[in-house]
């Protein structure tokens, strides 16, 4: 696997690697678990080449944010992408990636304020901005994100469309730990304690799916049917519980096949999200 700091050098093997065959891209903020694996395996199985990207990207993070101590592994990233045969790993530095003098932002407009941008602002502006950049260099046929970020994921849509990338967005399946709780880099902040209450998460997407097989659809009532007992959790602060459109982000009335379920709350000062898709 080669190691990638330049723009530039991407750019020029990238173009190399589209004229033999088709290029898929996993783009990561690094501190790698199954989840992000299992985007490269599924790249690895659908395109000629695979490009990892692994770029902890400073403009989706807010000031009160934890950039400064968002996990950072790059040794053992770096072994854990060459056993899985990545051909390209692009690692810039911020000051590659965000050159002085640098201005532009891609702005998606309303979806980038719903759920996660809601709370997060400007979040998604940087999100959309640096996965615009990292499709214009590296220049994928597919691009592999996870579906833990379904916010995220409905926010590249947009922006792949309205910006005309050709290029196919491909969500993978949310990858859980034994005890349910989502894969995230963020998992490793918590305490015993802490990852113990964020169980609450994955139990109340497993309560809401029970209902919605026992015949409840009302949004309204799913929602209600959970409220007090996020409400009343120990070492649990609620940010959202959302049952909307994974397209627009938008509440619906009903929970019916492809409807979003999401959640996102806070646990001993770690911020985690999860979801499932009606099915
Ligand atoms: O999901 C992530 O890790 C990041 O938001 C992404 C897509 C790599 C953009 O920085």
């Amino acid at each position: 696997m080669q190691i990638i700091r330049t723009i530039e050098e991407m750019q020029r093997l990238a173009r190399g690697l589209g004229r033999k065959g088709t290029v898929g891209l996993v783009p990561t903020m690094g501190a790698l678990h199954e989840g992000h694996l299992s985007l490269v395996r599924r790249a690895r199985s659908e395109c000629d080449a695979v490009v990892a990207t692994i770029f902890v990207n400073p403009l989706q993070f807010g000031a009160n944010e934890d950039l400064d101590k968002y996990p950072r592994t790059f040794e053992s990233d770096c072994e854990q992408l060459e056993r899985e045969q990545v051909d390209l790993l692009f690692a810039p530095a911020p000051e590659e990636m965000y050159r002085s003098g640098a201005t532009t932002i891609v702005d998606v407009g309303a979806i980038g304020t719903r759920l996660d941008g809601a709370s997060r602002p400007g979040h998604f502006v940087g999100v959309a901005t640096v996965v615009a950049k990292l499709f214009h260099i590296a220049m994928p046929d597919r691009a592999y994100f996870g579906q833990k970020d379904a916010a995220q994921l409905a926010v590249i849509r947009q922006m792949a469309r309205d910006l005309n990338f050709p290029l196919e967005v491909v969500a993978c399946p949310i990858v859980r730990d034994e005890d349910g709780l989502a894969l995230s880099s963020r998992n490793r902040y918590l305490s015993r304690e802490a990852r113990g209450a964020a169980l609450i998460l994955p139990r109340t997407l497993v309560a809401l799916a029970e209902k919605i097989r026992g015949g409840i659809r009302d949004s309204g009532v799913l929602k209600d049917s959970q409220m007090r007992l996020l409400e009343g959790a120990r070492d649990f602060e609620l940010d959202y519980l959302a049952i909307v459109d994974p397209d627009t982000l938008l509440p619906v009335a009903e929970a019916l096949p492809g409807t979003l379920i999401a959640i996102a709350g806070t646990v001993g000062g770690t911020r985690l999200i999860d979801n499932f898709i009606v099915g």
